[in-house]
């Protein structure tokens, strides 16, 4: 593996220095350094990646046996081997292969629990189930990290096809968060999904707990109005939480590889069963893809070759996903957890320090909005920030046509002029027309110089449907996937996520003023001296 790095980084520092606007001076640049599935167009041709850096990339790929692990994934082998558990959220959107998991074909289950949630979905919709005050009109989903960002990011995204009850979600323990989203709600026609899937995490149960005694101020019997997705049978059953209404799935689905299954319930029940499926149908298509294409044209191996260029070869630390369709907002969000909740780890899966960097730090806001806020940077700051543009040829509002016109003009507008940039002599020219001379013209012009050369790719789909955001997500996810193999980290653990739980529930007695906070460092017996401080004390 090793000398697949070196000669990487060798041949990085042969080309960087290659202009990509005179690589895409080659006619047929576009068409080679671009990949398309279906309707979907990955172009990659706006990167520093010549021919050989491809290849050398690809070579990378197999070297790292990604087929084999890939095929590995899909046949239910204990690939997550800190948990010693299998990774089959794909089995979750493919439901007529059969799966065996230790043995047992698993998938009578994953189908009986798809067609409970279908049931349950279709009664709510019709008012068959009803609360207290007849049909519901609100669901409040109730959960963290992948049991709130999936079903939020898709309800968002699929605004167009919703006709169910409006949905909200509730995450942080900030009790702001819960207050203002029940504020305006009746709780006699609400339905609150309680999502996780532990049944365990703390601002999950301290929120369903609030939530639950809102409800019992108006309604007769609360726990009537509550459904549950969790692993945990018993702990839903504790909570009150009636077995009929409480949808399962197995430790084999990751938390934030979970919005194809139950809990996505709260998507399904606002875009209907038949629009559920068609996402499912999406994630489906591209595992079918991901499993069959060739690498040199398989979408999440390129996507995640090219992540690995830029940040493990070309040192660039930071990756901005920018989609140019405004209901896609949340895509980011969703992302930082699957990216860097997977691929941000320190050792590799025996145990020994990665030899690369971990993955990269993901952000991102949609475009246009993104260009009047961060771009700045982006265009002219030190730091080079590859940036995955996302854009649909065709907006659901016909009547605004035009708008859709200004936003993918702006979206080609941005990776163009990253590309192309503006030498001082350019800037130099423009201000000279405006009348500047002498050490005031050089000086202006300065400030007007875009280094340019920084790469993009983009993603580009027909229409933002069902169908496309399944593609969209399991392509992220599968390039999350190849690109921790590559790596040689376990994608599907979170250990880094329990020291800070486990440091939380220590300082709460303490905040309680039920423990002492000596045993504590110097800054947090300041600040915890500060929150305990009477007000205006
Ligand atoms: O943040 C850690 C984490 O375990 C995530 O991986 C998960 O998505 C989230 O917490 C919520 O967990 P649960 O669904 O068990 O409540």
């Amino acid at each position: 593996m090793t000398s697949h790095w070196q000669r990487l980084r060798d041949h990085h520092a042969e080309i960087k220095d290659h202009r990509i606007a005179d690589m895409l001076e080659n006619p047929s640049r576009a068409a080679e350094f671009s990949a398309r599935h279906g309707e979907m167009l990955f172009d990659f041709s706006k990167t520093g990646i010549d021919v050989k850096g491809l290849a050398m990339l690809l070579e990378l790929a197999q070297s790292a046996d990604v087929a084999a692990k890939r095929d590995a994934m899909f046949a239910g082998a204990q690939i997550n081997e800190t948990e010693g558990r299998a990774v089959l959220h794909t089995a979750l959107r493919n439901l007529q292969a059969d799966v065996v998991v230790d043995g047992e074909n698993v998938m009578p289950e994953v189908r009986a629990t798809h067609a409970r949630m279908a049931a349950f979905a279709r009664d709510v919709r019709e008012g068959k189930i009803a609360g207290q005050g007849g049909t519901y009109t609100d669901v409040v989903n109730i959960g963290i990290g992948g049991s709130d960002l999936g079903p939020a990011m898709a309800y968002t995204a699929l605004t167009p096809y919703t006709d169910g009850p409006r949905c909200h979600f509730v995450s942080n323990v900030d009790g702001a968060h819960i207050h203002d989203t029940l504020r305006g709600l009746n709780p006699e026609t609400t339905l609150v999904i309680v999502a996780s899937k532990t049944f365990t995490t703390i601002e999950t149960m301290t929120n369903a707990q609030t939530a639950k005694a809102w409800m019992a101020q108006k309604v007769t019997d609360p726990a009537a109005q509550f459904a549950a997705v969790s692993t945990s049978a018993d702990k839903t059953a504790a909570f009150g939480i009636d077995a009929a209404r409480v949808f399962g799935f197995e430790d084999w689905v990751g938390g934030r590889y979970s919005v194809w299954g139950p809990i996505g319930l709260s998507l399904m029940l606002a875009v209907g069963p038949a629009g559920f499926d068609d996402f499912l149908a999406g994630g489906a298509d591209m595992d079918a893809h991901f499993r069959q294409a060739a690498p040199a044209h398989n979408l999440p191996v390129l996507l995640a070759l090219i992540g690995i260029w830029h940040n493990q070869i070309c040192g660039h630390a930071t990756r901005a996903v920018l989609p140019y369709a405004q209901r896609l907002a949340r895509l980011p969000a969703y992302l930082q957890q699957l990216e860097m909740e997977s691929n941000g780890k320190r050792v590799s899966m025996d145990g020994a320090d990665l030899t690369e960097h971990s993955g990269p730090v993901v952000w991102g806001e949609p475009g246009t909005n993104g260009q009047h806020a961060f771009y700045q940077l982006i265009h002219q700051g030190t730091r080079v920030i590859p940036c995955e543009f996302i854009m649909t040829r065709e907006g659901h509002e016909p009547e605004l046509a035009h708008q859709h016109l200004l936003l993918v003009a702006n979206c080609l507008a941005q990776s163009e002029a990253l590309m192309r940039g503006r030498s001082l002599a350019e800037a130099t020219k423009i201000m000279a027309a405006k009348g500047l001379t002498g050490a005031e013209l050089d000086r202006q012009a300065r400030h007007r110089v875009f280094p340019g050369n920084r790469p993009s790719t983009t993603l580009a789909i027909p229409k933002l449907t069902p169908f496309t955001l399944g593609q969209i997500v399991a392509v992220y996810e599968h390039r999350v996937f190849v690109e921790g193999v590559i790596l040689g980290l376990n994608s599907f653990d979170q250990w880094g996520v329990e020291l800070g739980k486990e440091l939380a529930v220590a300082l709460q007695p303490i905040l309680e003023r039920r423990a002492s906070a000596e045993d504590k460092d110097g800054s947090t017996r300041m600040l915890v001296d500060y929150l305990m401080a009477p007000p205006n004390g």
